[in-house]
């Protein structure tokens, strides 16, 4: 059965949309239906987060809730969850803690940024009471203010855990939640615009093929900027945020398998167990924000050079499965990228699932984002090498990068300057020459040319120094305690 009725809670009353154009953002129905003001437009791109919204969802029987950014958001992504803004917070007259040490701490001046770093404190609150300075900075990675210099910001954060707990049970919106029916597909439409969110691969399969020209949707945060920033209309939305094969993590004895639609924060611990750096740079990707939100099946599907987990993948052989009706075909990673934007999905087809190999013993991963903030920035280049060395010779070694080409792209020549050559300085000296024979990068905003080629050069000499390092550190180790 298809329901053609939205239905969210907002904060606590049950919510009802119909007929509204898909391509409505969170953002706009606040501010232009609703006439709920306190949540503001800074960049409508979701760098700013004066936007931020909180959404709770059900899972396993009560709600968890995250941050998110409302103005890359798309209405109907909220059916069957709770949708909290700053106009909520206040009960009974007495300001939320995340309000209250907003003001004790003197957090905000212009108040602009406010109500957006509001919602992320709230967020933070509900999920760690009496935050450390990591989850602290880790909530208000999505969040810019150009007037307090962020210390009484930070201030607020930690000082929160010096008011009562947020006393709201939320079993009122637990007992809500459950009432809607998340089961059977929705679909959405007026005049110029359909959504469809369809709740099986099956389904979404057959969506596919009698809408060739469909959009996917998952997190949105590639997507929703055709509608935010370049003002196109998506004619035909399919949203595979609710497609339960899609959002599961499976493991095998070799391998991690991720459905095309789990969000970073749904699996960055499970990543970061069986590869510690990887969770390392996904917590660089973006904002928490863009975490809570964004996919990998959304970072491959956008086929940005830039995009930060490509080349981790291609380094460590990963593969993709691509259905089509009722067929699915099994690829690397590395081949689907064909030119720019230009990949290996045929017309109907989607991304199943991402399949990563599971650490191999003696090897090493080796990932360097640069860009030019820490928080909530699109690298210029990222590297990923994948490496074993035994004794003195590199016995295997994968390198590959993004923001060096048209796409993210293994370095051959670089590998084979390096393959079955002695793990020296002049091998690593040669392989950083034949960076040079594999890209001839290009200059734009974030980066020039010739920066790009000598940092990816500077890159393979760090991570040579860095291993060399703590095998020395390790064999002192060794030294000292007298065990291996
Ligand atoms: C403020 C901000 C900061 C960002 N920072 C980073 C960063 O540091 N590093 C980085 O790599 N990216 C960054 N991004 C980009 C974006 O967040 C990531 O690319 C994210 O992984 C996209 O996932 P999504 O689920 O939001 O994709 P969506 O926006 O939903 O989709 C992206 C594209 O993939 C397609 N697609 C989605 N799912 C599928 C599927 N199952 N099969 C086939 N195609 C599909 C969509 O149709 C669309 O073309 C940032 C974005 C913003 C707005
Ligand atoms: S308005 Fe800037 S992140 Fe949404
Ligand atoms: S208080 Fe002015 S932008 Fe933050």
């Amino acid at each position: 059965m298809t329901q053609t009725t939205i239905k969210f809670l907002m904060n606590n009353e049950l919510h009802s949309v119909e007929h509204v154009d898909p391509n409505t953002t969170v953002l706009h129905y606040l501010r232009n239906d609703l006439n709920r003001c306190g949540t503001k437009e800074g960049c409508a791109s979701g760098d700013c987060g004066a936007c931020t919204v909180v959404v709770g969802e059900l899972e396993k029987g009560s709600v968890k809730y995250k941050s998110i950014n409302a103005c890359i958001t798309f209405l109907p992504s909220l059916h069957g969850k709770q949708l909290i803004t700053v106009e909520d917070l206040k009960q009974d007259d007495q300001l939320h803690p995340a309000q209250q040490t907003m003001v004790d701490c003197h957090g905000s001046q212009c108040g602009f940024c406010t109500p957006g770093f509001v919602m992320s404190l709230y967020a933070l609150n509900k999920n760690h009471p009496s935050p450390t300075k990591d989850t602290a900075m880790e909530a208000l990675s999505g969040n810019l203010c150009r007037c307090t210099g962020y210390r009484p910001i930070v201030d607020a954060a930690l000082n929160m855990g010096n008011y009562p707990c947020d006393q709201n049970t939320d079993t009122i919106a637990t007992e809500l939640l459950q009432t809607i029916n998340r089961q059977d597909s929705t679909f959405l439409s007026n005049q110029s615009s359909q959504y469809f969110a369809p709740t099986s691969a099956d389904e979404l399969a057959q969506l596919l093929i009698d809408y060739p020209d469909a959009r996917l949707l998952a997190g949105g945060t590639d997507l929703a900027l055709e509608v935010t920033q370049f003002h196109r209309d998506l004619s035909t939305i399919i949203y595979v945020g609710n497609v339960s094969e899609l959002k599961t993590i499976r493991e095998t004895d070799s391998s991690l398998i991720i459905g095309s639609a789990v969000t970073y924060n749904e699996c960055v611990h499970r990543l970061e167990k069986e590869y510690p750096e990887l969770g390392e740079m996904i917590e660089r990707l973006g904002s928490l924000q863009i975490r809570n939100q964004g996919t990998i099946g959304g970072n491959i599907g956008n086929a940005s050079p830039i995009g930060d987990m490509p080349p981790v993948l291609i380094a460590l052989d990963a593969t993709m499965t691509l259905r089509r009706g009722h067929n699915t075909r099994t690829i690397k990673v590395a081949d689907y990228f064909h030119d720019y934007k230009v990949t290996d999905l045929k017309a109907n087809e989607f991304i199943q699932s991402i399949e990563i190999p599971k650490a191999k013993p003696g090897y090493q991963l080796k990932i360097y984002k640069i860009s030019k903030r820490i928080d909530d920035d699109i690298s210029a280049v990222l590297a990923a090498f994948y490496l074993h060395v035994e004794g003195p010779q590199v016995k295997s070694f994968t390198a590959a990068f993004g923001g060096m080409a048209a796409i993210p792209k293994r370095a051959r020549h670089c590998e084979a300057a390096l393959m079955g050559h002695p793990w020296t300085e002049s091998s690593i000296e040669s392989a950083m020459q034949a960076l040079m024979l594999d890209f001839k990068p290009l200059s734009d905003v974030r980066a020039s040319a010739e920066y790009r080629m000598d940092v990816a050069k500077n890159l393979l000499m760090k991570s040579f120094l860095e291993i060399n390092q703590s095998k020395e550190q390790e064999n002192t180790a060794t030294r000292v305690t007298g065990y291996a």
